[in-house]
């Protein structure tokens, strides 16, 4: 069995910081000692030394689109890049989505899916379940599914006959969920409401990336998180806001968690850093910054920042979903509508929320709750991982906290041609990447191997063998 130590660093949990060597034996972590502690070592011990540097549970990036069907393309990062990509950022577990097809089932989503991610991972991976066609079918379908480690279940407020499904819908699938022990994911846009806007706007002649943001007002995210939130509590699902950009929609889920609902909501870095203002960039600039929810003003990014402190937003994830500027984006030149929704990022994430740690927004333990162990424990991968408790996959992260650099199209290793943070300095980047006890990234070196990452069956919400609200149920009068 191969064994290794990190050594002299500070290990940073979720639960708080300390000096300690990290020993993992084989796949997974079998102790932390005690700085200096013997080892009993044999010739195959090996040492990483981490003085100076920060030891954390590997990132854990629930949001992520890897070759992804959309608006007549798809994504440009594949399994085998995408996933290279993010073990250079740090990120050793990616959760993607399989997108039920219109007129299939979820389970034929999966199984294409799964195809596509099998043998080409660098680091481990799990899939939500994106359903875009809620039928009596699908709906039984979902408790297999859930047995199978596919515990959540994306739906769509947005886009109209494409992905979105209706209210009855919506609440059918909750319904469902709050049987099976599944999560509910969902997109809050009005989409029927923001394709009025965006008929006017073409109408009117305006074709240009700016209208992409003015056709989807922060209003109607906060109207469909609320429409979203009523319906899980009427269903009595855990129900989980993805992309939330807008400080309408927080106060939304804010309130519904003050009122004890059992609600949760991610933000991107694409929300606490960039603003609306790229859309307007010259010429079709603009459509690199493209993306649903849009990029907001600079005062929801306050607001997104406060939320994260609050733990009104309890996760970091990425919606990576990378579309190259020439070729794809271009796909949208004269009709904002067509332009490929979606922004790349999932080699960046523990950088930019480190930049949080780095202007005491955000402790160090926090970053680690947010990119790591809060995704893992909503979505049933802790204490597999998100920890660095003993038993758990030796997924770690060696983190430098002086490392400076740049981020640019130019070094980064996303299959896209430009960057969204072109140009952005970093104080803090990773040295060393162990996934489930392999070197997959050691002094800033590539060692990774594609087919190394493995799915990832998760549990139940909660981590529990039957639904909450089952349990709720039982501990009713
Ligand atoms: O613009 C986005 N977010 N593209 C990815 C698909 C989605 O809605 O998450
Ligand atoms: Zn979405
Ligand atoms: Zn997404």
């Amino acid at each position: 069995m191969s064994r290794l130590v990190v050594e002299h660093g500070t290990v940073v949990t979720s639960e708080g910081s300390v000096a300690a060597d990290v020993l993992v034996e084989g796949e997974r972590i079998a102790a932390l000692l005690a700085p200096g502690a013997p080892i009993v070592s044999g010739s195959d011990l090996r040492r990483i030394d981490a003085a100076g540097k920060l030891v954390v549970p590997g990132g854990i990036d629930v949001h992520t689109h890897m070759e992804m069907p959309f608006g007549g393309t798809s994504s440009s990062d594949t399994f085998a890049t995408g996933t290279r990509a993010a073990a250079w950022g740090g990120t050793t577990t990616i959760v993607d989505f399989a997108i039920q097809p219109r007129g299939g089932s979820p389970r034929q989503g999966l199984e294409t899916w799964m195809a596509r991610a099998d043998g080409r991972c660098a680091i481990d991976y799990g899939f939500h379940m994106i359903l875009s066609d809620v039928t009596d079918d699908a709906l039984k379908e979902m408790h297999g599914l859930v047995d199978d480690g596919v515990t959540s279940f994306k739906l769509f407020m947005a886009y109209p006959g494409v992905l979105y499904s209706d209210d009855g819908q919506i609440l059918r699938a909750m319904q469902a969920a709050a049987t099976c022990g599944a999560t509910i994911m969902m997109h809050a846009e009005n989409g029927i409401a923001i394709d009025v806007l965006v008929s006017e706007a073409l109408a009117r002649g305006q074709g240009e990336p700016r209208l992409h943001g003015e056709t989807r007002p922060a209003v109607l995210e906060g109207e469909a998180t609320h429409r979203a939130i009523v319906l899980a509590g009427v269903a009595g699902c855990p129900l989980y806001i993805v992309h939330l950009s807008a400080a309408e929609a927080l106060a939304e889920v804010a309130a519904a968690r003050d009122a004890g609902a059992l609600v949760f909501a991610e933000t991107c870095p694409q929300y606490l850093f960039l603003d609306e203002g790229l859309m307007d960039g010259p010429g079709f600039e603009g459509a690199k910054a493209v993306c649903s929810p849009p990029l907001r003003p600079s005062a929801h990014h306050d607001a997104m920042w406060r939320g994260l402190g609050t733990d009104d937003l309890s996760v970091v994830a990425t919606d990576h979903c990378p579309f190259c500027f020439k070729g794809q984006k271009e796909l949208g030149r004269g009709d904002f509508s067509k332009i490929p929704n979606g922004l790349p990022g999932v080699e960046h994430r523990m950088d930019l929320i480190y930049q949080g740690v780095e202007s005491h927004r955000i402790t160090p333990e926090r970053w680690v709750e947010l990119t790591s162990t809060a995704p893992a424990r909503i979505f049933g991968l802790y204490p597999k991982k998100g920890t660095l408790l003993p038993g758990a996959d030796a997924d770690i992260v060696v983190y430098d906290p002086e490392r400076a650099h740049t981020l640019s199209a130019a070094s980064h290793h996303m299959a896209v041609d430009y960057s969204v943070y072109e140009g952005m300095m970093m104080t803090g980047g990773v040295d060393t990447v162990i996934s489930r006890g392999t070197l997959v990234l050691s002094d800033a070196t590539y060692e990774g191997r594609e087919g190394h990452g493995r799915f990832v069956a998760r549990t139940r919400f909660g981590g529990v063998d039957v639904p909450v609200g089952r349990v709720g149920a039982r501990a009713a009068p």
